[in-house]
C-alpha cells in the first residue's frame, strides 16, 4: 500500500493498472471523446461549457479538467482501495465523500461557497448539500466500480436566492458521473449497502458536513460500526493522489503563481510611504481578481513593522510608518489551484543597513533551500539544512553568540519557528495527512519560506536589529530536473526591489 513506503510515488501513481471499467465513462470516453452531448442549455449551479464557452471547453467540468481527468482520478483512487481491500478480504465497497454546506456569516448571509477539495477533486461538483458515492458492481472486481452524485433538488423559492441549481440532469451532464438522484434519496439508495459484507470507505471521525452526516451518514455508520473493518478511512487515500500533479493541474498552478506574482509586484509598485496595511491588502485582492483569480487562497498577512513577527497576522488595518518594511503574505486561487508567497519591501522604497543585511542574509538561505528541491529529497530534509543556514547566517550577522552551538537549533527556532515549507495545491497547507519526511517527486509543488523574526522587545538581539520581521516564499514545481520556480516572476533581488519600488 503507497501509504507504507513513498518510494517512488510518482511511478506508483502513474502505473496503477487503470483497466477501462465496464461500466463509467473512462471506457465511455473512448468511444465517444466529445462528451457532454446532452448538456442542459441553461444555467447550472456553476460555469459549463455550453453557457460559458470563455471559460471551458467541450467535455471540461471545471476549466481546463476535462471529464476524462476527473474520471481517471476515480479509478485511481478504486485501484488503491482495491490494493488495500486484498488484505480485508472483502468485494463490496462504498466510498463516500461529502461536500461541504453553506456556512453563515449573520443571520441569513452566507459567506462566498468553498467546495470540500477532497470531494472537489474526484467529480468538480461546486454545489454544497451533496454527497459523492462511487460503489462496486456485483459480479466485477475493482477498480470498476459507478460513480454516483446526489445533489441539490432543483427549488424555485431557493434558486431565487442562492442562483441556479444543477439538478440531477445537469449534474450528470456536467461531471459524466454514471448517475444522480437528489441528495434525500441517498437514504434509499445505500440500503442495498447495509450487509456485513461491504465495506465503507468515509470519514466517519472528520465528518466535513455535519448535517449530512448526522442526517444520512450516521445511521449507517452505527450499523456499520458493530463488524470490524466496516469503515476505512479514505481522505488519506485521496491525498496520495493530489500529491502528484498532472500537467492540467501543473498548468493551473502555474497560472495561480503567476497572477499572485504579477499582482505581488503591482502592490510593491503603488506602495507609497505612510501607507495603511488596508490599502495594500485591497490593492492586492483587486490585481488578484483582475488577472482572472476567483479568490484569495487564505486571508493574507498585510504586516508592517514590528506586526511582522506575528506570524498570522491577519487584521491589516494598521498605519506602516516611513523607515518600516511591509511582509505581504498572500496566494490566489485560480480555478481550484493556488499559490503562496510572500515578499517583504520597505514602504518607503529604501532599506535600511540592518533591514538589507538581514534581507539580503534570508536569500541566500532561501535560495540555497530552492536548490535542493529534486526528487529524493523531503521537506524535512531541506528543513534541516535551512536551519543550519540560518544557523550561520545569525552568527554571522551576531545575533546569535558562538555559545550556543551546543542548542543551536533551539537557539535558531527561537528566530524562525516554522518549517521551511509545505505542499501547495488545491489547498494552501495541501495534502496535511502526507509526512513532510516522504522524498519529493516530480510533478509535486511545494513552498520554500525561509525567515527570521526579531521582535522589538527581544533584548538579547543588538538594537538594530529588534522589530524585523523578514520572510520569503516562493512555489516551486518538482521534476525530474532542475525545480521550476513557478512564482519566479515576483521580484525578490534587492536591486530588483529598488527598482520597482523607485519607479526606475
Ligand atoms: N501563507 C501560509 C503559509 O505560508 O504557510
Ligand atoms: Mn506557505
Ligand atoms: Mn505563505
Amino acid at each position: 500500500m503507497i501509504p507504507q513506503t513513498v518510494r517512488n510515488l510518482r511511478s506508483a501513481v502513474k502505473n496503477l493498472r487503470i483497466q477501462g471499467c465496464s461500466n463509467c465513462l473512462y471506457k465511455r470516453f473512448s468511444i465517444m471523446p466529445s462528451g457532454q452531448k446532452n448538456l442542459p442549455t441553461r444555467y447550472l449551479g456553476q460555469p459549463s461549457p455550453f453557457t460559458h464557452p470563455h471559460l471551458l471547453k467541450t467535455g471540461e467540468v471545471t476549466p481546463n479538467l476535462t471529464q476524462i481527468e476527473y474520471a481517471l482520478r476515480r479509478h485511481k483512487l478504486l485501484s488503491l482501495i482495491q490494493k488495500e481491500a486484498e488484505t480485508l478480504g472483502s468485494s463490496d465497497h462504498a466510498i463516500i465523500l461529502l461536500s461541504h454546506p453553506t456556512y453563515y456569516m449573520t443571520n441569513d448571509i452566507p459567506f462566498p461557497f468553498h467546495q470540500n477539495t477532497n470531494f472537489l477533486f474526484l467529480c468538480g461538483f461546486q454545489e454544497p448539500d451533496s454527497i459523492l458515492l462511487l460503489h462496486s458492481i456485483p459480479g466485477m472486481s475493482l477498480p470498476s466500480h459507478k460513480a454516483v452524485l446526489f445533489v441539490p433538488r432543483r427549488n424555485e423559492n431557493r434558486e431565487l436566492w442562492d442562483g441556479p441549481r444543477s439538478g440531477v440532469d445537469g449534474a450528470v451532464a456536467l461531471t459524466g458521473v454514471d448517475e444522480a438522484y437528489n441528495t434525500e434519496e441517498f437514504s434509499q439508495y445505500m440500503q442495498r449497502f447495509k450487509d456485513e459484507g461491504c465495506t465503507f470507505w468515509y470519514d466517519n471521525e472528520s465528518p466535513v458536513h455535519s448535517t449530512l452526516h448526522s442526517d444520512y451518514l450516521q445511521p449507517l455508520v452505527n450499523i456499520k460500526a458493530k463488524s470490524m473493518n466496516a469503515i476505512k478511512p479514505v481522505r488519506t487515500l485521496v491525498q496520495y493522489l493530489r500529491l502528484i500533479k498532472s500537467d492540467a493541474e501543473i498548468e493551473l498552478m502555474k497560472m495561480a503563481a503567476k497572477v499572485t506574482s504579477e499582482a505581488m509586484s503591482s502592490t510593491m509598485f503603488a506602495t507609497i510611504s505612510p501607507v495603511n496595511e488596508s490599502y495594500l491588502y485591497a490593492k492586492f485582492d483587486f490585481e488578484c481578481r483582475a488577472r482572472g483569480a476567483d479568490l484569495l487562497a487564505y486571508p493574507p498577512v498585510v504586516a508592517g513593522g514590528n506586526r511582522c513577527n506575528t506570524l498570522h497576522y491577519v487584521k491589516n488595518n494598521q498605519l506602516i510608518k516611513d523607515q518600516e518594511l511591509v511582509l505581504l503574505d498572500g496566494g490566489c486561487e485560480y480555478s481550484g489551484y493556488v499559490s503562496d508567497v510572500t515578499r517583504v519591501w520597505p514602504v518607503n522604497g529604501r532599506f535600511t543597513e540592518p533591514q538589507s543585511e538581514l534581507y539580503q542574509a534570508i536569500l541566500d538561505v532561501q535560495k540555497s533551500c530552492l536548490s535542493l528541491c529534486t526528487p529524493g529529497i523531503s521537506l524535512d530534509n531541506i528543513y534541516a539544512f535551512m536551519l543550519n543556514l540560518l544557523g550561520q547566517k545569525l552568527k554571522d550577522l551576531g545575533i546569535l553568540q558562538e555559545k550556543c552551538q551546543h542548542d543551536a537549533y533551539k537557539a535558531v527556532r527561537k528566530y524562525c519557528p516554522h518549517h521551511v515549507g509545505h505542499y501547495l495545491g488545491m489547498d494552501v497547507h495541501d495534502t496535511p495527512d502526507i509526512s513532510r519526511s516522504i522524498a519529493l517527486q516530480p510533478g509535486m509543488v511545494v513552498t520554500i519560506e525561509p525567515g527570521l523574526y526579531i521582535p522589538e522587545h527581544d533584548t538579547s538581539a543588538q538594537p538594530r536589529f529588534r522589530g524585523i520581521g523578514i520572510r520569503i516564499e516562493d512555489n516551486v514545481l518538482i521534476t525530474d530536473k532542475e525545480p521550476v520556480v513557478i512564482s519566479a516572476d515576483c521580484p525578490k533581488e534587492l536591486s530588483e526591489l529598488q527598482k520597482i519600488l523607485n519607479c526606475l
